[in-house]
């Protein structure tokens, strides 16, 4: 879905902008032009980033179980 109309910006973007280590509004706006016209999308965007962030912070102990667990099965071979 289109999150900022004016620069197309899409909730897709928002989340790989996030993945990539943009983690704020103003990095959002630095790095996309998020919200940088007239100021609508401000919300959602915030939103957007907030929820994914969030969720990949949830994600973060399981896949760091799933690294170490990796990482000692190739140290047992
Ligand atoms: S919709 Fe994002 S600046 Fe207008």
């Amino acid at each position: 879905m289109i999150v900022c109309v004016c620069n197309n910006i899409s909730d897709r973007e928002i989340r790989q902008a996030a993945d990539s280590g943009l983690a704020t509004m103003s990095a959002l706006r630095d790095d996309l032009g998020v919200g940088t016209c007239c100021g609508k999308c401000k919300s959602c965007a915030k939103t957007v980033l907030r929820k994914h962030l969030n969720e990949s912070a949830d994600r973060a102990p399981a896949m760091q179980a799933k690294s170490i667990a990796f990482q000692r099965s190739v140290q047992a071979a």
